[in-house]
């Protein structure tokens, strides 16, 4: 071996670097999640979650601007409604918080490509993803309703729906609803291998959606289990998901890379809000370099099989990309 081999010789300066590089992030792998409030004049930051706000109606045009003329393709849209109810009625209201972001969006900047998140621990007054019987989430009266939030996206002019409630039978549902309504072309993206994560926190304090009793662990999947996984991906798959996304990212990056291999559908990945905060609250005590702590991760999660990165760090990591 050695000296003949020096794996230091394709090391050795930033040109030869470059050119051996093997994996490449751009503007285009990016979707940037934006929360959506009811009212005016709201652009309020999230604590937990530095550079990131809630945003009413009159302040999407200028963020989509923004957004699109960085390089970053597509948006992924969460409602915060003004009333919750049991049923989760804000949800698949034609007039409701997201319809109305969609149809302002669309009409601001119509190359914007638009995700919406389907899901209604939004919007119940439980905060869990579906509707309750007998103290836990009753799967199959959930999946009309899913059904019902998906379509009245579509109809506002959502470009994909993504639900990520996790209930059994989803997607099938949401396909022949779409198809029936006359949406054959819409794609579904499914958070297909979503675990029951503690990274979700300041998610929920950013959507106002943390259950009010008990946790998710009855509909999303056991951190523990890798196998099963593939499971969850296969019956997305068949049920006619045409892209699919393993969540949160980065303690999951055997799961995006085993999905990647058994396959050939595009694979996302959600860089989710914890993994978020904590490079942002190292940053602010001046404990790691965030720039660099970023474009890792995110180049982590490229580097594992992702093709699509939902992430936080969109704009940024996009300034960074372009410069
Ligand atoms: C809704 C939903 C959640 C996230 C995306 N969609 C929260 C949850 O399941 O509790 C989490 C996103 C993030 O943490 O960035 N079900």
């Amino acid at each position: 071996m050695f000296p003949i081999h020096r794996p230091r010789r394709l090391r050795a300066n930033k040109t030869i670097r470059r050119m051996v590089r093997e994996t490449s992030l751009s503007p285009d792998d990016l979707i940037y999640p934006l929360f959506v409030t009811y009212g005016t004049g709201i652009r309020k930051e999230i604590p937990s979650m530095p550079g990131c706000f809630q945003e009413s109606l009159d302040n999407l045009a200028g963020s989509a601007k923004e957004i699109f003329s960085l390089g970053i393709p597509s948006v992924i849209l969460f409602g915060i409604p003004e009333r919750k109810d049991e049923k989760g009625s804000g949800a698949y209201d034609e007039h409701g918080v997201v319809q109305n972001a969609i149809r302002v969006i669309k009409d601001a900047v119509p190359d914007l490509y638009v995700i919406t998140d389907v899901c209604m621990c939004e919007y119940t007054s439980h905060g869990h993803c579906g509707v309750i019987e007998k103290g836990d989430v009753a799967n199959d009266p959930t999946l009309e309703l899913l059904a019902l939030e998906a379509l009245s996206h579509v109809t506002a002019g959502a470009d994909m729906v993504a639900p990520s409630d996790m209930m059994d039978g989803r997607v099938e549902a949401i396909r022949l609803v779409l198809d029936e309504g006359g949406f054959p072309a819409v794609p579904i993206m499914s958070y297909a291998a979503k675990y029951a994560s503690a990274f979700y926190g300041p998610f929920r304090e950013a959507a106002e959606s943390t259950p009010q009793f008990g946790d998710r662990r009855s509909y999303q999947m056991d951190p523990a289990n890798r196998r099963e996984a593939i499971r969850e991906v296969a019956l997305d798959i068949e049920e006619g998901a045409d892209i699919i996304m393993v969540k949160p990212a980065l303690s999951y990056l055997d799961i995006i890379a085993d999905v990647r291999d058994a396959f050939d559908v595009p694979v996302a990945a959600y860089n989710v809000s914890g993994e978020y905060s904590l490079v942002k609250a190292a940053a602010q005590m001046g404990w790691i370099d965030e720039q660099r702590l970023m474009m890792e991760v995110l180049t982590s999660i490229k580097r594992a099989g992702a093709d699509l990165i939902l992430t936080y760090f969109a704009k940024d990591a996009a300034k960074i990309l372009n410069a």
